[in-house]
């Protein structure tokens, strides 16, 4: 009865914060968004009957962190989504300060959801608890509670369970912190998604040739993609080293061997996902066509987020587009989902261009929501460079093979700069949106990912080199989700 009440009170509260919210020019066409409040992480991204899921942690009544929900949106294409209800309120003793982020399992036709209860004490002493709900028919959920407590050797800074299945047997891993404060991946074994048995890090700081590797690790996935096994990760506390690690927390991943069953998981180096401003806590899952999709928080928890001009507007924060995974050798390529194709409204240009020494912008070119594609055909510079609406500066140094990414601070207007190297760029492929960036280079092997706020009437994009570049200029106008 009592979580009765405080369901209906939410929902009120919901619905009032959603009437008040504020026209925005700088809402999102094709990304998804909280309708009201803050989002961050992915959640339980899953393809059940037939149907994709994407839950996400979600402050419903704040444009600040605080107790989280778990919204819902569901889609059959990818390009239609339905806002549900949301799946997870904290309602219970065992999750009052939060249902934290998770992953969902399909098993004999339920949706069965695992996710981190948060809870703070009095006294300020946090408390985790591993809790499942399961759902007949993946919109209505009933809460089982907490499946997992916090075994020895770990500070509560234990979450984010991550369930797959391989074998006959079922695996979470939980991203975790040590008694001694160092990051790890922690797993755990199940012959029925109820009792969980302890297996123990299977990488962490200190751990698999690894030196200190931060603090705590956030949100771990793990997936096998071509006979290979990667682990995706979260870590938080690396510093800046070189072109790497300039963000405040990291995500990126490992890719090893994993013998089955056991903790042992001898992997390479950690790989950054994304060499932008916005892209944390990403989540995978394998859909129905056998393919491995990423979708990530556009977005991350710094000195910033309290700037973003959108909270006066009532929400803050989305997550990327959808990206296929796909690996060459030991780097993983992301690709924007084939099905966002299907947002293309129409090819405004498609022509064979010649840029020598100069400026250059081109009307059909500039748009708002928008897809552009440039192929270099011929190089004889040292430079390229791409402005978007006075915010965003990329700039490739052909003579260096390194990639510069510029964006206008809407903290305070400085110029804030990511840079990654990139060996012969052939090609950009940029996806733009009222206020965001994903940029795909050489077909998804280096991807920066950027929220940025220009004045919404500039729409300009302007081209430049410092010699002679012969290049195929494609651009497409994009339609919105529905
Ligand atoms: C990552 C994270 C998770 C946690 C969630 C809370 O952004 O801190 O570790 O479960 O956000 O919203």
């Amino acid at each position: 009865m009592k979580e009765k009440q405080l369901i209906y009170n939410a929902f009120e509260k919901i619905n009032e914060n959603k009437k008040n919210r504020k026209e925005d020019p700088y809402r999102l066409k094709f990304h998804l968004m909280p309708p009201v409040g803050l989002l961050n992480d992915p959640n339980g991204l899953i393809q059940y009957k037939g149907v994709y899921h994407v839950f996400y942690q979600w402050n419903p009544f704040e444009t600040s962190h605080g107790p989280k929900f778990w919204g819902h949106y569901t889609s059959t294409d990818m390009i239609h989504w339905k806002e549900e209800y949301p799946a997870l309120i904290p309602s219970e003793s065992y999750e009052i300060n939060g249902c934290y982020s998770g992953s969902a399992v399909e098993r004999e036709g339920q949706l069965i959801l695992f996710y981190t209860g948060n809870v703070k004490t009095e006294n300020n002493e946090r408390k985790t608890y591993q809790c499942k709900a399961v759902s007949n028919d993946g919109v209505h959920f009933e809460k089982s509670g907490p499946v997992l407590f916090l075994p020895d050797g770990y500070t509560p800074h234990f979450r984010d369970p991550k369930v797959w299945k391989r074998g006959n047997t079922w695996y979470m891993i939980i991203g975790a912190q040590t008694v001694e404060e160092q990051g790890a991946a922690v797993l755990f074994s199940s012959s029925d998604l109820e009792k969980w048995e302890y297996k123990g890090p299977i990488a962490g700081s200190f751990m698999n040739g690894l030196g200190q590797f931060g603090y705590m690790w956030e949100c771990p996935d793990f997936f096998e993609l071509e006979c290979k096994d990667v682990l995706l990760v979260s870590p938080q506390g690396l510093e800046p080293e070189g072109y790497k690690y300039q963000n405040l927390f990291q995500s990126g991943y490992f890719i090893g061997k994993w013998r089955e069953g056991t903790t042992e998981f001898p992997h390479g180096e950690f790989t950054e996902l994304d060499r932008g401003f916005d892209f944390y806590a990403p989540q995978t899952f394998q859909d129905e066509r056998g393919r491995r999709i990423m979708i990530g928080w556009m977005g991350i928890t710094d000195e910033r987020e309290a700037f973003q001009p959108t909270i006066e507007k009532g929400w803050i924060h989305a997550l990327s587009m959808p990206r296929e995974l796909v690996l060459h050798g030991e780097k993983l390529y992301q690709k924007p989902l084939l099905e966002l194709m299907k947002l293309r409204n129409s090819k405004d240009f498609s022509q064979h261009i010649s840029l020598v020494k100069e400026e250059k912008s081109w009307q059909e070119i500039c748009s708002d929501v928008s897809e552009l594609k440039v192929e270099f055909k011929k190089i004889e510079a040292k430079i390229f460079k791409l402005s978007i609406r006075n915010n965003v500066e990329i700039t490739i140094h052909l003579d260096e093979e390194a990639v510069t990414f510029k964006r206008k601070s809407w903290k305070d207007g400085s110029v804030e700069s990511r840079s990654c190297p990139l060996k012969r760029c052939e090609q950009l492929h940029l996806f733009l949106d009222t206020s965001s960036v994903e940029l795909f280079l050489n077909d998804g092997q280096e991807v920066f990912t950027a929220r940025f706020f220009s004045d919404p009437h500039d729409k300009e994009i302007v081209f430049y080199t410092d010699g002679k570049i012969d290049l195929l200029l494609e651009k497409w106008s994009l339609g919105a989700y529905q």
